[in-house]
């Protein structure tokens, strides 16, 4: 008998996730105008590593590579939308790390979408359906120290704040990284 694929990989789930306000599911070419939208953003510049200019070719490179990760269950981005009409307000990444059943969270959210609650709700659909469907141990956020708004989103959701990783961003970046967390137990992985 062959071992398990290790580490597991990522899955989508078999409908969009909603909670009636926000749906998930994936992005197409069709969202190019909003992906550019959200990533030409001077917060979204300032804080995700992000090609600059970011344009037409850059948005379907995106579409395309993400794709490809999912595929490959690396990585599964979702494409965060109005429930009601299904316009794209963002992105939500769930990354493998690859040891340990371990994975992250990264995100961005369009301008004109911003401080609805959407982004946090999101967090919360794919944290359930992680721990739900999937042999993860972990989920982390890690925001650059001085990101007051994506810290907030973390808390928004029910991560645990742990601490400060220095120099710890997966970008990269030299920022220090403040670290929350999500297990299986926790009440933001439960139910509604
Ligand atoms: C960070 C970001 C995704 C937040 O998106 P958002 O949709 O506005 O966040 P939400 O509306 O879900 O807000 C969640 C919490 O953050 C707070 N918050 C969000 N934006 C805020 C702002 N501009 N001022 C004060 N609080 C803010 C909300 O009040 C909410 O807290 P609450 O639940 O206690 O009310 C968005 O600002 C963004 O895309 N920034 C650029 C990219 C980025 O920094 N990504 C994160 C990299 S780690």
């Amino acid at each position: 008998m062959s071992d398990p694929p290790w580490p597991p990989p990522l899955t989508w789930p078999d409908q969009p996730l909603s909670d009636g306000v926000v749906l998930l599911d994936r992005f197409t070419e069709t969202d190019v105008p909003r992906i550019i939208l959200g990533c030409t953003d001077p917060a979204s510049q300032r804080w995700l590593p992000l090609p600059s200019p970011y344009g037409e070719v850059e948005a379907l490179t995106f579409v395309k590579s993400r794709a490809k990760a999912a595929a490959a269950g690396n990585e599964l981005t979702f494409a965060v939308r109005d429930a009601a009409d299904g316009v794209a307000a963002g992105a939500l990444g769930l990354s493998q790390r690859g040891y340990h059943h371990e994975a992250d969270i990264g995100y961005w959210t369009a301008p004109d979408r911003r401080g609805r609650g959407w982004t946090a709700r999101a967090v919360r659909l794919v944290v359930r359906h992680a721990f739900a469907t999937m042999p993860l141990r972990r989920i982390e956020i890690l925001a650059a120290i001085g990101n007051v708004h994506s810290r907030a989103v973390a808390e928004s959701a029910g991560g645990t704040f742990e601490g400060v990783r220095r120099h710890g961003l997966p970008t990269g970046d030299t920022d220090d990284a403040a670290v929350y967390s999500f297990i299986a137990t926790d009440a933001a992985a439960g139910p509604p």
